[in-house]
């Protein structure tokens, strides 16, 4: 267990960047600062494979993937499901509304599809637990 945890600590996310870059500019008397919070423990995570947490006013599944963590929106960028109710095969979160799926690696929807790209977290893993970055916005001094 300890070697799994080591292999995907600090692991990036791809789409990090869109993230802070979209919500830096939403409100420009504000200013949003990135800050890491605990979602829960590997062991429940490989338990259940899909985690549902409510984190920084945001509902965020965290996801077993195949010896991967990832975090990502629960609603579905497409018509907003929940991805919560959906299944993770193969490197894929699929919908349960429309059967859709998301690549894990970037968000992207398959082909066939027009949405947005699923919003995906950067995760980190420190012992046991479980970590997502958030942007938060923190009031002006
Ligand atoms: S609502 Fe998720 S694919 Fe349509």
């Amino acid at each position: 267990m300890r070697g799994v945890a080591a292999n995907i600590a600090y692991r990036p996310v791809r789409n990090r960047g869109t993230i802070g870059g979209s919500l830096s500019h939403a409100d420009p008397s504000a200013d949003w600062i990135s800050a890491w919070r605990a979602v829960c423990d590997l062991d429940r995570l490989k338990a259940e494979t899909i985690v549902r947490v409510h984190v920084a006013g945001l509902d965020v599944l965290v996801i077993w993937n195949e010896g991967d963590i990832i975090a990502c929106d629960r609603a579905c960028p497409h018509e907003q499901a929940d991805l919560g109710l959906g299944q993770v095969r193969a490197g894929r979160l699929y919908c349960p509304r429309h059967a859709a799926s998301f690549d894990l690696c970037d968000g992207a929807i398959n082909s066939g599809w027009s949405s947005p790209p699923l919003r995906l977290y950067t995760v980190r893993i420190t012992g046991e637990q479980i970590w997502i970055e958030m942007q938060e916005r923190q009031p002006r001094r």
